[in-house]
């Protein structure tokens, strides 16, 4: 079955993809690597629908996994018909309808493991023709329907573990006629017999039958077995009788498995037509004294595995393997075996020769002797004694293996390496030391092992690492020292190791990590694991230098989870010299602050987590990210972040994954539009966004870009509260953001607009009314200002225009000049220079009253009328009369109503009249003199006098001005 063209699907899924808007599924995530990927799992689904029915019929693979599914309807998954993997595990499905799989002709590999599926019933896999693997582990299954398996016709792979099966011939009945199967579980199932039942299909090449109550092999037909069966397991049955294996044929097996049944091996081997070298003697209690039999039996050419398995073996004798043929891996794991000596004494000459491997897992050894002296294993590559007891490995243990390339040792009890313990092992190239107890290193002890490229020391409980301690480790490339007790790594520490490419100093006990330490692997390191150290930082300025800036090819850094709070502070260019790095690792470490130069120098950097760093950071720094260019994956769930201002994504360009799940954001910033370009993938879980106006772009830009955003359709507004139905980010109403705005602009607008409109109609009407009001207002403000002022300049200001310039120079001046009154002139008295405005206002406020002269020319005049409008001012302003009007001419009502503000005033005042008759002029003077010095000191007599005044000049002028 060839798989579909990937660059024909790639092609109908970005079809597929809502193109140019954003996407997300209800329940599913795409996977950012595989967008023919979605997984499901976890989402407490009980129904298929709720996951299929918004993803695009491009789909590939369905991961639906860990979820709560009861049963499957038909066609269930009809929409995804380029389906071709679909993992169904760990639900609840009990019922699986007829025709629940139709529409699914490409789908290859099918897992209905950990589920409640009791049977299956005919047709429940209609439809799967292209179906090669099938699993059905964990079920309560305790029946296939005949019929069920028949339209699986390419069906490879058929697992039917832990079941409830109680018998093989209904199972061998629903597979006969899968052309192909190959592969038939049925291990842990309650099968007790094997027949009756029809054969199993001929193509099949493995049935595994163990862990069930298969008491004998009785029933079973000779036909059973397929001839081109190649592995049998049998194991953990309980068969004790060898006699009925006579009549099946075991000719062709390559692999029969009896472990774990009381099963007499010699018997077996005599009564059936088993080959002995197909079959694996681990678990058939074959005790000491049988060994040699059994090698007799296995007599012949070469042996490639020899498994002694769980035989309870306590000791093997000299030379109790002498006298089988020559092996090339002996395994005797699961024994009870306390000494093995050097395995060379086991052995005849001719297996030393051939020995390749020797496997003695999980037995009671104590120590390992010398063997110098031993008989020399030239062809033995892999020893692994993992699983002991060993304590001491005595001086020179390895000397009869040369040319041993893989040694394990780990997971024993080993305190101490003696400094001669891997002496001569010039071959090897893996050691495994790790999970035992050593505590010290000794200079020397890696001496010879010039070629070794993995050493692996975790967990043991190393505290110092002495100078030299790796001296003579030129092409070690892995150095694991996790999980020991490493507190300070000294200067010299790693001499030696000049083509270390990975470090792993994961869970020490680091508080300090300097540059001098890791001077010897600058030119190779290219990982460096400092996760759940000690490292802590109380201050952005360290008194050390950056501790990494010698580790130029450097390209993995983890620094995760320091104990126990963390990081807490990175420090000003902690990161300087990683020019290389790729992937820098800071989740888990509560941090504090972050500051903006942080990450400068990594230009190359393409993953970055801070996940689970909320230590109170809340915001990132501005420009933190600005020199990330390459940076393809940011990680920030859970780092406490209240808010992303646009000013972070400096310069991301290439950020495909975004994660920022778990974070304080209410509001989105408006510059994740447009400043990642490249995004595709971001992830919003549980942030508490709003659907307020500060979010209002984000429906709008989920229109435009062409990013998953995980779970789009399920963010509710947080904190929106209120009845009504609830509110989702990806549609909610964002009209009344743009109203408010259209209001704001109308209400700003229009005012401008209007004035705009009227400025050349007031202008054309009333260009002085304004600029006068205007004076009127700078009026009223010097007057307030002046106040205090209470001493005269002048006993009065002249207003008069200067077509009535010879009276006033020629009567008035002289006549009250004479009269000791001091007059202002505006030809004689203004000071020039400044603006007349001021001139005028000056001196009216300067002056103790005011003449006005009225006359024709002098209502025209627009300065008349202004000076007489100040001077009604003050009027209004002190409360004090400052006004005297003298008519030159009588000025009919008519006329005088023309300049309505000359009216408004002569409305409130008296005024005298200029006589024509020089008789009358005496009281007119006199009048005048006592209008202008009136006020001097105000008392009864004189506002008397001024009634008087009023009512007599109102008698006498009926024709004036009085509407
Ligand atoms: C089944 O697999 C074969 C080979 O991979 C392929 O040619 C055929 O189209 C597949 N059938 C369906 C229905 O997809
Ligand atoms: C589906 O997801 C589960 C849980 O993450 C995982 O263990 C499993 O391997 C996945 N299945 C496949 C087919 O990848
Ligand atoms: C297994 O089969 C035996 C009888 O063959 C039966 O008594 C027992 O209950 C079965 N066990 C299970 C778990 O079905
Ligand atoms: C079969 O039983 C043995 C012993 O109880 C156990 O170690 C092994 O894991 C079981 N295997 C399966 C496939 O259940």
């Amino acid at each position: 079955m060839r798989p579909p063209n990937p660059l024909l699907l790639l092609l109908l899924l970005l079809s597929a993809a809502p193109g140019g808007s954003a996407y997300g599924f209800r329940n599913c995530i795409q996977s950012p690597s595989d967008p023919g990927l979605f997984r499901c799992v976890q989402r407490f689904l009980e129904s298929a629908a709720g996951a299929v029915d918004d993803l695009p019929p491009a789909a590939t693979a369905l991961n639906l996994s860990h979820n709560i599914l009861r049963r499957l309807p038909p066609a269930a998954f009809a929409r995804l018909p380029l389906l071709r993997t679909l993992d169904l595990s760990h639900n609840r499905l009990a019922d699986v309808a007829p025709g629940a799989f139709a529409g699914l002709g490409a789908l290859a590999a099918l897992d209905l493991s950990h589920n409640r599926l009791v049977g299956i019933a005919e047709g429940a896999f209609a439809g799967l023709a292209n179906l090669s693997s099938l699993r059905l582990d964990r079920n309560p299954l305790a029946s296939v329907a005949t019929g069920a398996l028949l339209p699986l016709a390419n069906l490879l792979r058929l697992s039917l573990r832990a079941g409830r099966l109680p018998a093989l011939g209904p199972v061998a009945s629903a597979v006969r006629n899968l052309p192909r199967l190959r592969l038939l579980d049925l291990c842990g199932n309650n099968l007790s017999a094997l027949g009756p039942g029809p054969p199993l299909p001929p193509s099949l090449l493995a049935l595994r039958l163990c862990n069930n109550s298969l008491a004998e092999l009785t029933g079973g037909t000779p036909g059973l077995l397929p001839p081109a069966l190649r592995a049998l397991d049998l194991s953990y049955n309980n068969i004790s009788d060898a006699a009925p294996f006579a009549r099946l044929c075991l000719r062709n097996l390559s692999r029969l498995r009896l472990a774990g049944n009381p099963l007499e091996v010699l018997r077996l081997l005599e009564v059936s037509d088993v080959r002995p070298r197909s079959l694996d003697f681990s678990g058939l209690r074959l005790e000491p004294d049988k060994v040699g039999e059994v090698c007799r039996r296995l007599a012949g050419p070469r042996l490639r595995l020899l498994r002694l398995r769980r035989n309870g073996i306590g000791t093997l004798p000299a030379g109790a393997l002498a006298a089988c043929p020559p092996i090339g891996t002996l395994d005797l794991s699961g024994n009870r075996l306390r000494r093995l000596g050097c395995i060379g004494g086991l052995l005849g000459p001719a297996q030393q020769r051939e020995l390749a491997g020797l496997v003695a897992e999980h037995n009671l050894l104590r120590r390992l002797p010398s063997c110098q002296d031993a008989p020399t294993l030239r062809r033995l590559h892999n020893v692994s004694l993992r699983f002991n007891r060993i304590l001491v490995v005595g001086p020179r243990a390895f000397a009869d293996a040369p040319r041993l390339r893989l040694l394990r040792l780990d997971v024993n009890g080993l305190a101490r390496l003696d400094r001669e313990a891997l002496r001569g092992l010039r071959e090897l190239r893996e050691l495994r030391l790790d999970n035992n107890l050593l505590t010290d290193l000794y200079p020397g002890s890696f001496a010879d092992l010039g070629r070794l490229r993995t050493l692996n020391l975790r967990n043991n409980r190393v505290a110092v690492l002495f100078p030299g301690a790796f001296a003579g480790l030129a092409r070690l490339q892995t150095l694991d020292l996790g999980g020991n007790n490493l507190r300070h790594l000294a200067a010299a520490a790693l001499q030696g190791l000049g083509g270390l490419r990975r470090l792993y100093l994961d869970r020490n006990r680091l508080q300090e990590v300097s540059a001098e330490a890791f001077r010897p692997v600058q030119a190779s390191l290219g990982v460096l694991d400092l996760r759940a150290n000690a490292l802590r930082y109380i201050s952005q300025r360290p008194r050390q230098r950056p501790p990494f800036r010698h580790l130029r090819r450097l390209y993995d850094l983890k620094l995760q989870a320091q104990q126990p709070y963390g990081l807490r502070i990175i420090p000003h260019r902690f990161f300087q010299g990683l020019t290389s790095l790729r992937s820098l690792f800071l989740a888990q470490n509560w941090l504090l602050a972050v500051p903006a130069d942080a990450f400068d120098d990594l230009a190359q950097l393409q993953y970055l987590t801070l996940a689970d760093s909320s230590g109170g950071m809340g915001d990132l720094p501005a420009g933190v990210f600005k020199n990330l260019s390459r940076l393809r994956s940011l990680d920030l769930e859970n780092a406490g972040l209240r808010s992303l201002g646009p000013e972070v994504f400096g310069n991301l360009s290439r950020l495909e994954r975004l994660r920022l799940a778990k974070n304080e954001l209410r509001t989105l910033d408006r510059s994740l539009d447009g400043r990642l370009p490249a995004l595709r993938y971001l992830d919003l879980r549980k942030c508490p966004l709003s659907c307020a106006c500060g979010n209002a772009w984000l429906p709008g830009w989920l229109d435009r870009s062409a990013v998953q955003v995980v779970y789009l359709y399920n963010y509710s507004c947080g904190g929106g509260g209120g009845g009504g139905p609830p509110a989702y980010l990806h549609s909610f109403d964002t009209r009344v953001c743009f109203l408010d705005v259209g209001l704001y602009l109308f209400a700003g607008t229009a005012p401008a607009v209007l004035l705009l409109l009227a400025l050349p109609l007031l202008y054309h009407r009333a260009y002085w009314r304004l600029r006068y009001h205007f004076y009127l207002l700078r009026a009223w403000a010097n007057g307030r200002w002046r106040r205090e002022e209470r001493r005269y300049a002048y006993d009065s200001f002249v207003s008069y225009n200067s077509a009535d310039e010879g009276w006033v120079l020629g009567e008035l001046v002289p006549e009250l000049e004479r009269g000791s009154l001091r007059l202002c002139l505006h030809h004689r008295d203004f000071s020039p220079g400044r603006a007349i405005i001021d001139n005028i206002v000056d001196s009216i406020y300067n002056s103790r009253k005011t003449i006005c002269v009225v006359s024709r020319s002098y209502l025209r005049s627009e300065w008349c009328s202004l000076e007489i409008q100040l001077a009604s001012y003050r009027l209004f302003d002190e409360l004090r009369d400052v006004l005297v009007l003298v008519f030159l001419e009588a000025i009919p009502d008519a006329e005088l109503s023309a300049y309505h503000r000359m009216r408004r005033v002569l409305l409130k005042r008296t005024y005298l009249r200029w006589p024509p008759e020089p008789q009358a002029r005496r009281l007119f003077w006199a009048k005048l003199k006592r209008a202008l010095r009136s006020g001097y000191a105000e008392g009864e007599e004189e506002e008397e006098e001024e009634e008087e005044e009023e009512e007599e000049e109102e008698g006498c002028g009926e024709d004036d001005p009085l509407p």
